[in-house]
């Protein structure tokens, strides 16, 4: 029994649930809090127990109520108040331009005359239906099969951006809110790891992640991820005031109303005015589509006036004055046709996928990378098995994960040779690595690797030796070692197949001009573990030459700024080998490597390293590094301990927070001006 409630208690449990939805409200909408987090659990310690001691004062809306209930045994069906209707696709801009011609049509418009659309993100979630009855949240449901979804009000609740009540005075009697439930990027990676380290399945993307969430009967689970919301759509709806009267006119003013009520909407949205302005929305999109937060896999583009959508009516299940303009997948289920190995420049054995080719992000995709034994392991793949394979930007397609639901039972394991399928010597593994490796220092595909590294665009940049001629040099027996490369003579390249006169004194005069490389260029190509091209700058630019960087100690390369240990060791390792010591001797003797620009040695910031980030008020960055490099200084990309000085400007971020973390002197420019003497 609890005792009677007063009526200052009362009061204080409606005034607690409206601050506590107003925090949230700035805190997960608007990005925008106005409270320290402490603040915050104060108050909502204080509602839990004046709620504890007083049930029936419990309103339908109190934020205590995200925390989530007791798990279900399953999902209720719930049966929308107006179906859930889907999109039509538009997947190229043709298919676009088709669309507006056919709502021109439908309209009984003149294909001259610019209709106003309105472009959104189309978000990669779990849609949603939310009902609001005199605007409290009563239940949200899943989509289903657009009639029927299921009830996963407790869930939804959790989320902290659904309003669990509408931020107006003059709410509707009901309406139903449509949106995309979904998990930001960055969540799903650590909701993935999470998993891992538990032992746990995988998501295959976040949508996946952010489904699995949502379908949880345990809402205690779905509270612990970190969903959120983007609402865009209206359902079924009862006016309160005036029967039937329209809230807004446009699709513009549906989404600013849905705004002001509290929902997070896509902040990527516009007013259109005719195809061509979708169509450079589109392409806007496109190019920010890697740096967004969350998923999208298309722009929505919606005829903006809702009496030209009602006007333009249905087809099949999907308004006619919509389409779901979509950008290329980046995932794909296809099948695995076969398992090959693949040995690197380091001897790295990486098990291959081939794969039945599929179009994926604008190229067809044969082959995708396995990674290693344990990722064939954790993923269970085996040859036969139907998979999901993604790509993101440039990177090599992978294998996602096994569609388990259609394995015949007919699908083959995998293990990696133990011997190297390319010189059959036999391979390791060493303890705590991932990696196999043939060690072999006489590996014919190493050599290939290696020689194909020393050629690219960004080390010696021998134009025109491809992939192909290398294979056909190493085969034929002409290169066996990297500088045999430099010996080359037209005859010998006249006698491969493919090659003509012309294409052979072309070949040969491109190798003459790649034995003046700059210095860091040659230290980038002899293909070092860890050193990339920024390594490779440093380290040419500390040691001068070669000679000098093969007999540096751990020591003197753990002074580089930017090298750690492992860096360090793998080049201590690299030129322990005689073999490789002896190859680096005889490129040498083929090569004249021009020396990087002494460093001033003198100079009032000799040996001081400067970091330099924001806008400075007066100097560019590059006339920033000329007068520090003058003055003998170097000019560093990242903080270190190593740094001496961090020159902030404008807008300076987060290299600004580390510099401070660390304790390195920050100075501004006329701090910096100040050092020069200027
Ligand atoms: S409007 C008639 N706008 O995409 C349905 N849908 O492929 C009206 N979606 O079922 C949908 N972002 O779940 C709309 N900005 C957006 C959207 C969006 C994602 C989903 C929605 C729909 C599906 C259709």
């Amino acid at each position: 029994m609890s005792p009677a409630a007063s009526q200052a208690q009362k009061k204080r449990i409606s005034e607690l649930a409206r601050l506590i939805q107003h925090h949230d409200h700035c805190y997960y909408v608007l990005d925008r809090p106005e409270v320290s987090d402490a603040e915050y659990d104060r108050l909502f310690r204080e509602l839990q127990k004046l709620e504890d001691e007083h049930p029936e004062l419990r309103l339908p809306d109190s934020p205590t109520l995200r925390v989530g209930g007791k798990p279900l045994d399953e999902f209720l069906k719930l049966k929308h108040g107006a179906p859930m209707l889907s999109l039509a696709n538009a997947l190229s801009e043709e298919e676009l331009l088709a669309f507006d011609e056919r709502v021109h049509r439908f309209l009984d418009l003149p294909q001259s005359e610019d209709l106003e659309y309105f472009a959104e993100l189309k978000f990669d979630g779990l849609s949603m239906n939310l009902t609001y009855r005199d605007g409290v949240l009563v239940s949200a449901a899943t989509r289903g099969d657009g009639e029927v979804g299921e009830e996963v009000t407790q869930n939804i609740r959790t989320i902290p951006s659904v309003p669990l009540r509408l931020n107006t005075d003059q709410p509707p009697r009901m309406i139903e809110i449509r949106g995309e439930i979904l998990l930001p990027i960055s969540d799903f990676e650590r909701l993935n790891r999470d998993q891992a380290s538990r032992g746990q399945k995988l998501f295959a993307n976040p949508r996946n992640a952010a489904a699995g969430s949502v379908r949880q009967l345990d809402p205690a689970v779905a509270a612990s991820r970190p969903l959120t919301g983007f609402f865009y759509g209206m359902g079924a709806f009862e006016s309160g005031t005036s029967p039937g009267r329209p809230l807004v006119k446009t699709m513009a003013e549906y989404e600013d109303l849905l705004e002001t009520w509290g929902f997070r909407v896509g902040s990527k949205r516009r007013v259109c005015r005719g195809a061509q302005a979708v169509l450079q929305f589109y392409r806007e999109i496109e190019h920010l589509r890697d740096e967004l937060p969350f998923e999208i896999d298309g722009v929505v583009v919606k005829l903006n006036r809702l009496d030209h959508l009602d006007r333009a009516g249905m087809v099949s299940r999907s308004p006619r004055g919509m389409v779901a303009f979509k950008y290329p997948p980046r995932q794909e289920s296809t099948t695995i046709e076969d398992i090959i190995v693949q040995v690197g420049r380091t001897g790295a054995l990486t098990p291959v996928a081939v794969v039945s080719p599929v179009r994926l992000g604008g190229a067809t995709v044969r082959r995708a990378t396995l990674h290693n034994q344990d990722e064939i392991d954790r993923k269970d793949i085996r040859i036969g098995d139907r998979v999901l394979i993604q790509r993101a930007g440039d990177v090599i397609p992978e294998v996602v994960q096994v569609i388990t639901e259609v394995r015949t039972g007919g699908e083959r394991q995998f293990k990696l040779p133990t011997h190297c399928p390319v010189c059959g010597s036999a391979v390791t593994r060493k303890e705590g690595e991932a990696v196999t490796r043939c060690l072999s220092r006489n590996c014919v595909a190493q050599l290939k690797e290696r020689i194909r590294h020393l050629v690219m665009k960004d080390a010696l940049n021998v134009e025109g030796m491809g992939e192909k001629i290398v294979e056909q040099l190493v085969d034929e027996g002409l290169v066996r070692h990297l500088s045999d490369v430099f010996g080359l003579t037209v005859d010998q390249v006249l006698g491969l197949e493919g090659f003509a006169d012309k294409s052979s004194r072309n070949l040969i005069e491109s190798i003459e001009a790649a034995r003046h490389p700059e210095l860091y260029r040659l230290v980038f190509g002899l293909g070092i573990r860890h050193v990339g091209e920024a390594t490779s700058k440093q380290l040419a630019r500390r040691f001068g030459s070669i000679e000098a960087l093969m007999e540096s100690t751990e020591e003197e390369l753990l002074e580089v700024e930017d090298i750690g240990p492992e860096v360090a060791r793998s080049i201590r390792e690299h030129f322990s080998h005689p073999e490789i010591r002896a190859e680096v001797s005889r490129l040498l003797a083929e090569l004249k490597p021009k020396a990087p620009p002494k460093a001033a040695t003198s100079g009032v910031l000799a040996g001081k390293t400067l970091v330099l980030t924001g806008t400075l008020p007066s100097l560019s960055r590059s006339e920033a590094t000329a007068l520090i490099e003058a003055a003998g200084g170097k000019v560093s990309g990242s903080v270190s301990k190593k740094t001496d000085f961090v020159v902030a400007g404008e807008e300076a971020g987060s290299k600004l927070d580390k510099a401070r973390e660390l304790g390195v002197s920050v100075l501004d420019e006329a701090g910096l001006r100040a050092l020069l003497g200027r």
